[in-house]
């Protein structure tokens, strides 16, 4: 379980979050609406512990990780709002870059890339990810995030850049891995199909859950 308690986020006078509460039990898939600047992926990165919020915690399976990178590193796969991709690296070479840095070690994890990579209609794996369109890349971002099975799963407008279609097969792929690995999902998104898909929807209004 990810358990978000009563989060308020503050810059200077601004309040970003206020008192947001949601947590995200194992194996299930959690959406997060809301209009553009009500707060969303700023909610996502202090779900993923990439930022501390100014007050209230953010626990995993009951407790506050004592190191943030490290748990990230191990239990959380990201899909961001603007890809954070290597654009000098291959689509490939980005899927696997994570593997460097984390415990489940340098394996060979290239053929699980190419395999991730086709299923979402990306067969030229070592094109330069800079020189791809950007629904390429969100496709990228996302089997990055995927590759690892990881524990949590959190999704920055993963179809955004999609057509319905293509869209359709993402979110089905995104929900497959979450719940192959009994992940919790939590995915911002306007996508009215993708939020039908999620077992529960939440949605923010100017930094607080309606
Ligand atoms: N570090 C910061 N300093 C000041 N303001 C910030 C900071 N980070 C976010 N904000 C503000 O907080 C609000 C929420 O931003 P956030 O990016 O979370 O919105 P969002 O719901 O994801 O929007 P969108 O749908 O456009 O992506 C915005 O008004 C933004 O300008
Ligand atoms: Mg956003």
């Amino acid at each position: 379980m990810l358990a978000i308690d009563d989060v308020t986020m503050r810059v200077g006078a601004l309040t970003i979050l206020d008192s947001v509460t949601l947590a995200i039990a194992a194996g299930t898939c959690v959406g997060i609406a809301g209009p553009s600047g009500s707060g969303k992926t700023t909610l996502l990165h202090v779900a993923g512990m990439l930022m501390r919020p100014t007050r209230g915690s953010v626990t995993w399976r009951g407790s506050a990780p004592r190191d943030p990178v490290g748990w990230r590193r191990n239990n959380a796969g990201f899909v961001f709002q603007d890809f954070c991709l290597v654009p000098e690296l291959s689509a490939l070479a980005n899927v696997v870059l994570p593997r460097r840095f984390s415990a489940f070690g340098t394996g060979d994890a290239a053929p699980r890339g190419v395999r991730l990579l086709a299923q979402m209609g990306i067969t030229h794996p070592h094109r330069r990810a800079g020189v791809l369109s950007r629904g390429e890349q969100q496709r990228v971002a996302i089997a990055r995030a995927v590759l690892d099975s990881p524990a949590v799963i959190l999704a920055d407008e993963p179809t955004a850049s999609l057509d319905t279609a293509t869209g359709r097969q993402i979110t089905h792929l995104l929900i497959d891995a979450a719940r192959r690995s009994g992940a919790a999902l939590m995915v911002v998104s306007h996508d009215a199909d993708l939020l039908a898909a999620m077992d529960a929807v939440h949605t923010l209004r100017a930094g607080r859950l309606a």
